[in-house]
């Protein structure tokens, strides 16, 4: 697809930003809908996220995926939050407009409809275990409450911090009748859960986070929010404990679906482009 008037413009801004898969997804969503857009990646300084959006801006473009390390910075440049952008305190999604520049963060949106949809796991009522209190975690919380779980034990290395998530999203909790606890490992609750989400940066380096084998039964999921050609060390971890496993790369996908939706008002369907990227994936030499 070539630059053209008739398109309307978006970007995903990054550094690194030539591996993403962002361009392919929403290339597919708008063939899938028809929507006349144009989609690029942008790569800028670390340190120039603020006039590359504006250079952006100022030629036309229409919105902008964020992603690392821009997502705190993207969450300063917007004129308006939506309420998960701002309970995340990050930004993935930028949208322009007449009245300024709306952010809104797709993330735990996206990681939530792939638990449920394509995976076909429903959170109501589910005991959920959230390993992690960084950026990641702290922004699928307000998405998994909404679902009306059980249960939500928050852990992570630094026990503060997810001391602090706790604390931050207490009175969430509370609106959607959930027990909402965490801590260090110890905070771990007695018997199987449902649901247990790796959000750590672990996988990255290939270390497994503190947790307890006894949270893991056949009956529950094992996400890890990242994803490869390979199954994460986390999710060999949850095989081998009995627990069905998934990667995180049908919440790349659907984030970027609730991303369009936000832009253009219309839903692609995610599960088709996953199948896509699945293969790629696996198949690497295509790509
Ligand atoms: P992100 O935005 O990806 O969440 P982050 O804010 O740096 O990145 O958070 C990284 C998360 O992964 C934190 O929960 C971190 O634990 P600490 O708060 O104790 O640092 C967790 N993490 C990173 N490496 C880990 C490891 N090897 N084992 C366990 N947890 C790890």
């Amino acid at each position: 697809m070539t630059a053209s008037a008739s398109f309307d413009r978006y970007a995903v801004i990054g550094n690194p930003v030539g591996h993403s898969k962002s361009p392919f997804i929403h290339g597919r969503f708008a063939a899938q809908t028809g929507e006349p857009i144009e989609y690029v990646p942008l790569l800028a300084p670390v340190d120039a996220f603020v006039p590359h959006v504006r250079a952006f801006i100022e030629a036309g473009g229409r919105g902008l995926n964020v992603t690392v390390p821009f997502k705190l910075d993207a969450h300063a440049f917007a004129d308006t939050l939506s309420p998960r952008a701002a309970a995340a305190g990050a930004v993935n999604t930028l949208r322009v407009g007449a009245d300024g520049v709306y952010g809104d963060n797709t993330d735990g949106f996206g990681l939530v409809r792939d638990i449920e949809v394509n995976l076909g796991v429903s959170l109501k009522g589910a005991r959920i275990l959230l390993l992690g209190a960084g950026g990641a975690a702290r922004g699928v919380v307000l998405p998994m409450l909404e679902r009306g779980p059980h249960t939500v034990t928050i852990v992570n290395r630094t026990s503060a911090k997810a001391e602090a998530l706790v604390d931050q999203f207490a009175p969430a909790a509370r609106d959607a009748a959930c027990r909402l606890s965490g801590g260090s490992a110890r905070a771990i609750e007695a018997g199987v859960y449902d649901v247990i989400v790796n959000a750590t940066a672990g996988s990255l380096d290939a270390a497994l986070p503190e947790c307890d084998d006894r949270a893991f039964g056949s009956g529950t999921l094992a996400y890890d929010m990242m994803y490869g050609a390979q199954p994460t060390v986390f999710m060999e971890y949850a095989s081998k404990l009995g627990a069905r496993s998934a990667d995180g790369l049908g919440m790349l996908v659907e984030q970027a679906a609730e991303s369009f939706h936000v832009w253009r008002g219309v839903r692609p369907s995610g599960a088709p482009v996953l199948a896509e990227l699945r293969a790629l994936l696996a198949a690497p030499s295509r790509a």
